[in-house]
């Protein structure tokens, strides 16, 4: 695993974008895992910005999102799905059949789109962001890794810290669909981002800590092609 400390979080996402670039540069058609949350956002204006350059064509990408939540629609602003149209997929050349988003409430649903990722060859290059706890993806600490595409019941924590993007508490979905910690493995490429001090624990541990499901990111040890980004806050620990 490979560690580039940057001095800002801006550094950290466009060096990010620059391998996201180079992928895309390199293999017209790849295949592309990407992240929602407030991390990877700036990561994305500047692939925007690098498309609007015209040095990025999407037009023969495909992309796989990692999670999404159960029982909203794809329209509802709070999707995961609306997030990335907003925040990427409005903005390029992408065609929408190419775009696809984990969805349903049962772990069978989740096995299709794990066929339809083997169907397009596995992923080239996976970005991840990283949770306070060390979640990646909607893998939360647990007792066993998990494989393929699952659907998992929310914490009460994430539901609280949920709350604000919702009307009302009830409004919160309690369950989401994710990809495993196999799909995020057998990427061939992981790039996993973190700014600011709330993750320099989970950095620090991520690094340097016991290989554990309690703290789900520690497994990036084990890829043989896997690079962590971070801003001087997040590797504060190390
Ligand atoms: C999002 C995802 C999550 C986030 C993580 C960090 O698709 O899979 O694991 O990457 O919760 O979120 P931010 O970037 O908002 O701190």
């Amino acid at each position: 695993m490979q560690l580039h400390i940057f001095d800002t979080p801006e550094q950290a996402c466009r060096a990010a974008a620059f391998l996201f670039a180079a992928q895309i540069t390199e293999k017209a058609d790849s295949v592309l895992g990407l992240a929602t949350g407030s991390t990877p956002i700036p990561c994305y204006q500047d692939l925007i910005a690098f498309h609007r350059q015209g040095l990025l064509d999407f037009s023969q990408i495909t992309t796989f999102n990692l999670d999404e939540y159960c029982g909203i629609d794809y329209k509802h602003p709070e999707s995961y799905h609306a997030f990335m149209d907003r925040n990427l997929f409005d903005h390029v050349n992408i065609c929408r059949e190419n775009i696809h988003v984990p969805s349903g409430e049962t772990d069978e649903e989740g096995a299709k789109y794990d066929e339809m990722i083997r169907a397009h060859g596995g992923i080239d290059i996976q970005l991840l962001g990283i949770g306070r706890n060390g979640h990646i993806g909607f893998n939360e600490p647990a007792d066993a890794f998990s494989y393929g595409t699952h659907v998992v019941k929310l914490t009460q924590s994430t539901i609280d810290a949920n709350a604000r993007f919702f009307n009302s508490i009830e409004e919160v979905p309690k369950k989401a669909i994710t990809m495993g910690i196999g799909n995020i493995l057998s990427a061939r490429k992981v790039v996993l981002v973190a700014t600011g001090a709330s993750k320099a624990e989970a950095i620090y541990q991520t690094m340097r800590g016991d290989i554990t499901p309690q703290v789900p990111a520690t497994i990036l040890r084990t890829h043989p092609n896997c690079v962590i980004l971070t801003d001087r806050e997040a590797a504060a620990k190390l």
